[in-house]
């Protein structure tokens, strides 16, 4: 079973090879954001947040002057709750590789919260000694985003800035490697699903680099 249909993601995978990026308005169905914000809300309860780091594994470091969010990595053996949305990491996998002609053989997600106040400055997704990351994909998990609210994600290209908004149930899929982006300065909590198709499995990638 597909969440999406095929002319739909004609239409996306066109936008993302053309711009780099692709933005999806409505990506998943309310009940499926409602799934998912209960999953975060219990999770923000039970403390499994963790104050996210700069670089990899092997090489991670905290600095608060460069991002302040926490997050929650999500586990596909463990989290049956939302088994739903790793169908859902699993189409677009599928469907990145067929369309796209990519090899994309696993990913990596995580749960993010950016409390009032904090950002994520300018970069890019790929660290220099783990190159897997192919595609980033983010899911606005954040009930009824205004203007003023802030954590825009600004993406930075050769002639000018855009800015999106964080808005519930809009996906952002970006080429980890080309596209540099930030997270402006939340004035609210700021929530979302982050994750990343990768070219070899999670893990593997530290030892093929
Ligand atoms: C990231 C990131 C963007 C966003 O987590 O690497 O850039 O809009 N997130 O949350
Ligand atoms: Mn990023």
């Amino acid at each position: 079973m597909n969440f999406h249909p095929e002319e739909k993601w004609i239409d996306w995978v066109d936008q993302l090879s053309e711009h780099d990026f692709v933005v999806i308005d409505e990506f998943i169905t309310n009940d499926l954001y409602l799934q998912l914000r209960n999953f975060l809300t219990k999770k923000l309860d039970q403390d499994a947040f963790e104050r996210a780091g700069i670089g990899s594994i092997l090489n991670n470091t905290l600095d608060t002057t460069i991002r302040g969010d926490f997050t929650h990595w999500i586990d596909k053996a463990r989290d049956k709750e939302i088994s739903v949305v790793f169908d859902l990491i699993e189409e677009v996998k599928l469907t990145l590789n067929r369309l796209c002609y990519l090899s994309l053989s696993g990913y990596e997600f995580h749960l993010a919260y950016y409390p009032e106040g904090t950002f994520y400055k300018r970069h890019v997704d790929q660290f220099k000694e783990r190159s897997n990351r192919m595609i980033s994909m983010i899911i606005y998990l954040n009930e009824g985003w205004k203007k003023g609210d802030g954590g825009e994600l600004k993406i930075f290209r050769e002639n000018d800035e855009l800015i999106i908004d964080p808005i519930a149930r809009r996906c952002v899929m970006f080429k980890s490697a080309e596209v540099p982006h930030e997270v402006m300065q939340t004035n609210v909590g700021r929530y979302s699903l982050t994750g990343w198709l990768l070219y070899q499995p999670s893990g593997v990638g530290f030892v093929l680099g």
